[in-house]
């Protein structure tokens, strides 16, 4: 949704920028852009539709001209992808630029009353509104200095920025602010860099400040970081935070895309996820999140999980999870509809937030919402210190490392390790799991990296073989029961957004009422039929489907006789208890779903309208 990128100090600013800017594209890719302080402190300006490619091919003349600059990769909000439109934007007298992630929402009005008092606008955005409210702050009230006019335009906004400003005749000084959009200082010796995340500086500095929400920050080489809230201009003493990020976690690591190298890191990031708070040995999960308000869970009227998109389908797991082993009701909810439907939320109720990014704006507003009528919220998210993490009563990281690949694979199988320690401790505690079942289940559930680990080495080159034949399809329908039953929907979701492919998930059961009528011999159906969960009735489904001469691919435990017999493609996977099958079924269909798109020609890492975190509503 936006990144931006800001720098300056000693080194060449075109190639900390372009860098940056290249590691922040997983944000948007629509259109990049970069301006330059050059030595006789003008302004050098490119900016272009496309992707950070596009704008190396038509800036390269910038290298070595400055040692500050910011630049701009867009997912658009307001006004098409074009280079109008792209960032950075200059103020009508050409001697402010800006680079922001978010929206303003009262743009229009303000764009009004900038217009009646003779502004003109080259674009369409709310961005360029926001740099001329700038302008007309230090023209009303010539004795105001720059920061001061940004921090006036920022006190008129409504909605989500995180902006960096520059100002011609204000030389060496950025200024940055935040409210609803991240963004991080990084500090070095001699030098200072601005970015969406810590990403694009990992190898220069190990420190950073995070800007809290409300915060402006005013950088210089001179004169450090000044931060400062942005009602009343209070000065804020920095926190300085160690970074944990490497350089090797955020690179491909000879993967061809960081999608498949992050289905890959699966064993280690599950593995990741419960180091510290599985403890099979001594018979225990460790959770403090949990422990430290145990009694709010167990004496919950209900458990709401909040998310969207593929964390919404952890939800779902979540949902199954918790209500088997810990007994405790459990809604799950699109945290867009949450919102905006009037729920009914008390302050027995406890709110699970599920989001890889803990960023998403819907899930942020729902939780927003939850947390003023009392509810306790929890948040499992994998960006540490995000928006989310921030604002939740307590909750659980996901250590799944930096996800980029806009499709979320490791992120996912994450978030239902968590939820499945969640469930195991809930249900220990209130006494729904006998210490035996207990006992059995974490040890099979510290034995699932081993068992992801067979999975893609035993599936990884038949799912290529097998993604070849679908290269030309159409539609997908995926379905499974129980708890496969939303694996089904994120398999089809996988599916869908990498190659574009039209795919449907559906409750197995659920095909006769409807989807049934789509099948014939061109439609392809995935069906997770694992043993443990239903099997008879899958296999009624899939004579079903076979009678109407459906293409099958069936996700099978090894040495299934039944449902294989009937299938044309068999993709074996073992045998697990069924509350453990959506992680390790999902896998190979993450595979097929990232080779049908390779194969396609698709750009699987950024597939086109998509950004990696959703900072709008
Ligand atoms: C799908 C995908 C999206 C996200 C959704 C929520 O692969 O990445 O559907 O799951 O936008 O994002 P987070 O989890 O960051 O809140």
């Amino acid at each position: 949704m936006c990144g931006i990128v800001g720098y300056t100090g000693f080194q060449d600013a075109y190639e900390i920028v372009i860098n940056g800017l290249r590691r922040l594209e997983y944000r948007g890719y629509d259109s990049a852009g970069i301006v330059l302080e050059n030595t006789e402190k003008k302004f050098s300006v490119e900016k272009t539709k496309g992707k950070v490619d596009d704008l190396v091919n038509i800036s390269a003349e910038l290298k070595g001209t400055a040692k500050i600059g910011m630049g701009h990769t867009r997912w658009a909000t307001h006004g098409v992808p074009s280079d109008r439109n792209s960032h950075p934007h200059l103020s009508n007298n050409g001697k402010i630029a800006i680079v922001h992630n978010g929206i303003i929402e009262n743009y229009d009005t303000i764009k009004k009353m900038l217009t009646e008092k003779g502004y003109t606008f080259q674009s369409e955005t709310d961005t360029e509104v926001l740099v001329n409210l700038i302008q007309y702050f230090m023209e009303l009230n010539p004795e105001i200095d720059f920061p001061t006019a940004v921090r006036y335009a920022l006190n008129e906004v409504y909605g989500a920025y995180a902006i960096t400003v520059l100002h011609e005749d204000y030389p060496g000084v950025l200024v940055v602010g935040r409210l609803g959009s991240p963004l991080a200082i990084g500090i070095g010796e001699n030098e200072y860099f601005i970015a969406s995340d810590a990403s694009p500086f990992v190898e220069f500095t190990k420190e950073a400040i995070y800007l809290e929400e409300g915060h402006m920050a005013i950088i210089s080489l001179e004169k450090g970081v000044d931060i400062r809230t942005i009602n009343e201009n209070s000065k804020i003493e920095p926190e300085i935070q160690k970074l944990k990020l490497s350089l090797e976690q955020i690179e491909k690591g000879g993967y061809e895309h960081f999608m498949l190298k992050e289905i890959f890191e699966q064993p280690k990031s599950i593995h990741d996820t419960m180091r510290g708070r599985l403890l099979v040995d001594e018979g225990v999960i460790k959770m403090a999140g949990i422990w430290d308000h145990v009694e709010r869970f167990k004496n919950a009227n209900r458990i709401i999980i909040i998310a969207c998109g593929t964390s919404w389908h952890a939800g779902l797991i979540g949902e199954y999870l918790i209500e088997e082993y810990a007994r405790i009701p459990v809604e799950v909810e699109y945290a867009s509809e949450f919102r905006y439907r009037n729920p009914i939320i008390t302050d027995k109720d406890v709110v699970i937030a599920i989001s890889q990014s803990g960023e998403t704006a819907d899930t942020m507003a729902a939780l927003k919402l939850a947390k003023e009528k009392g509810a306790f919220i929890y948040g499992i998210c994998n960006v540490v210190d995000s928006s989310i993490a921030r604002i939740t009563d307590a909750g659980s990281y996901t250590h799944a490392g930096p996800e980029i690949g806009v499709a979320s694979t490791k992120a996912f199988t994450a978030q239902l390790t968590i939820l499945t320690l969640i469930a195991f401790k809930l249900g220990k505690h209130n006494g729904n799991l006998g210490n035996a079942e207990f006992m059995s289940l974490i040890a099979e559930l510290d034995a699932i990296p081993k068992r992801i680990e067979e999975v893609l080495n035993a599936t990884h080159e038949q799912v290529q073989e097998i993604a070849k034949d679908f290269v030309e399809t159409t539609n997908f329908l995926y379905l499974g029961r129980g708890y496969n039953y939303p694996a089904a929907l994120e398999g089809a979701l996988k599916l869908k957004e990498i190659s574009y492919i039209h795919a449907e998930g559906y409750p197995a059961a659920e095909m006769k009422h409807g989807p049934i009528a789509l099948i014939d011999e061109n439609m392809p159906i995935v069906i997770i039929a694992p043993k443990k969960g239903h099997y008879d009735k899958i296999v009624s489904n899939v004579q079903e489907i076979k009678a109407r001469k459906g293409k099958i691919i069936a996700v099978v435990n090894k040495g299934d006789r039944q449902v294989s017999e009937m299938s044309d493609y068999v993709i074996e996977i073992p045998e697990t208890s069924e509350c453990f099958s959506p992680i390790v079924a999902s896998v190979p269909l993450q595979l097929l779903a990232y080779y049908i798109a390779v194969y396609r020609g698709a750009n699987v890492d950024q597939p086109r309208n998509l950004a990696k975190s959703v900072t709008v509503e």
